[in-house]
């Protein structure tokens, strides 16, 4: 049973971490995002804001498009995938969706005792998620699904029109452990929305496809986001 105090904490801040212009106490967490793309750098930028300590794990810490991914998102340090999963509490996936099973695998020990969130997607595969590999190659991992129903300039503005979007996300049950991943959620200024236990994923993934149909089939475009409104 993990919860937030059991969570390495460096500091605790105030940040108006829900966007709402009231500061909160918040725990920062130890964060490795694997992949420093589009998503990596969108999520890592607004977490580093927050004040998380967020590390990117990529295949080559010393390129110069690593090097441009820290420069953009304004995160700190980047390592190898190991050292990165090594030092973190909470694995965000943001690498393409075909790429995971091969790094699940290959770190799947260290990854067993960890929270991760799959934000990947397998564009036209019948499951989107990576939920069932990371399940079955990090046993006792606590896992999510999050921050995928989304394109990426949601993450980096989340605010249309005025009104905060929401991020539907879903995973294990765990009220602590879920505290966690909404504070993740809010640190990007979402409201998140939980659905419910991973049986979820194919319906969480059903907006991702509307999101797909709204923003790119029908040419509404990328800064495209759900609200749900309920009396
Ligand atoms: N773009 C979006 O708006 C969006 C929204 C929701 C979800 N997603 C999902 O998020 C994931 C990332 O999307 P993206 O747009 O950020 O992609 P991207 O810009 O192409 O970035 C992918 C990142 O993954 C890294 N990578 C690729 N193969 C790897 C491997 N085998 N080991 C370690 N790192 C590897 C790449 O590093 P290198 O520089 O070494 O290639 C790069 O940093 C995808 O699964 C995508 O479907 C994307």
């Amino acid at each position: 049973m993990i919860n937030k105090k059991m969570i390495v904490c460096q500091e605790l801040e105030c940040a108006d971490s829900q966007g709402d212009g009231y500061p909160r106490e918040i725990v920062s967490m130890k964060i490795a995002i694997l992949g420093a793309g589009n998503i990596g750098r969108a999520l890592g930028s607004q977490w580093s804001r927050a004040g998380h300590a967020v590390v990117f794990g990529v295949r080559d810490p010393g390129s110069a498009k690593t090097a441009e991914s820290l420069k953009r998102s304004g995160v700190n340090s980047a390592d190898t995938v190991a050292k990165a999963i090594a030092t973190s509490e909470i694995v965000v996936w943001a690498v393409p969706g075909a790429a995971v099973e091969s790094l699940v695998m290959a770190h799947a020990t260290a990854l067993s005792n960890r929270i991760m969130i799959d934000a990947t997607n397998r564009i036209g595969a019948s499951d989107m998620s990576a939920v069932g590999v990371l399940t079955a190659f990090a046993s006792g991992a606590r896992i999510y699904r999050a921050f995928n129903t989304l394109g990426w300039e949601n993450f980096v503005d989340p605010v249309i029109s005025g009104i905060q979007a929401d991020l539907f996300y879903c995973g294990q049950e765990d009220v602590s452990v879920r505290g966690l991943v909404e504070d993740l959620i809010r640190g990007i200024g979402l409201r998140p929305v939980y659905l419910g236990g991973l049986d979820q994923v194919p319906v969480l993934d059903g907006l991702t496809r509307l999101w797909f149909s709204l923003a790119l089939g029908q040419k509404r475009g990328r800064h495209l986001a759900f609200k749900l409104l309920a009396a």
